[in-house]
């Protein structure tokens, strides 16, 4: 029996809880500081904010560059729903592109037809750890003036020529159980911007 999600778990892991638990600093306290640090630096990025869950993660991740009420985000329908509802979660509305049947994530040469004046963002999803097309998805939204934020939820540590997904506009990842790597729960922005990150940290605190 091989199992695909089991977290691996070992006496490191259970000694660095431990360590937390007899700190007495369970929410926002070093080891957290620690750990942004850390991951914002091996995906390669400025900044990391942790929050609760990689759904947090999005819906923080788009209400920091103001998305909002009558704006569109266009993302894609093969995700899990969090994708989607971080979007409504803003008052925005998810527009959905078709994937490529190759590698199942967003294709983007179908993005142009879906560009209105509402459209705000592109929130395309690395699915099963493989990197969207980025070349192309940067490229529309320079043309486009768009925000990019990725879901990279399930891509820690996926690559895209030379750089780590999530370092190409804001990145969201999930740290459940299931996911590549785990803390419980739990999320992660990153990004190179000074705006977006204290904009991020200050709704994470409810602002
Ligand atoms: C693609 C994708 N986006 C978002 C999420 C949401 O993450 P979480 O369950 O930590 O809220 C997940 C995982 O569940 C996911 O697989």
């Amino acid at each position: 029996m091989i199992s695909i999600s089991a977290p691996a778990l070992e006496d490191d892991e259970i000694e660095a809880v431990k360590d937390v638990l007899k700190s007495g600093m369970l929410a926002q306290g070093p080891k957290v500081k620690e750990f942004e640090e850390a991951f914002a630096s091996y995906i390669g990025t400025k900044y990391a904010i942790a929050v609760n869950s990689g759904t947090a993660a999005l819906h923080i991740a788009l209400l920091a560059p103001g998305i909002g009420k009558g704006d569109e985000v266009i993302t894609t329908p093969l995700s899990f729903i969090s994708t989607a509802n971080s979007v409504l979660f803003c008052g925005a509305k998810p527009v959905f592109v078709d994937i490529d049947e190759d590698t199942f994530n967003i294709k983007p040469n179908l993005i142009y037809e879906k560009i209105t004046p509402r459209t705000k963002a592109l929130l395309p999803v690395h699915l099963y750890g493989q990197p969207c097309d980025m070349k192309e998805i940067v490229k529309i939204c320079g043309e486009h003036n768009l925000a990019l934020i990725e879901d990279a939820c399930q891509a820690h540590g996926a690559g895209y020529a030379g750089k780590k997904v999530g370092s190409f506009g804001i990145g969201c990842f999930s740290f459940y159980p299931t996911k590549n790597m785990t803390t419980g729960e739990g999320g992660m922005i990153t990004t190179n911007n000074k705006d977006i990150a204290e904009k991020a940290r200050m709704i994470r605190n409810h602002g």
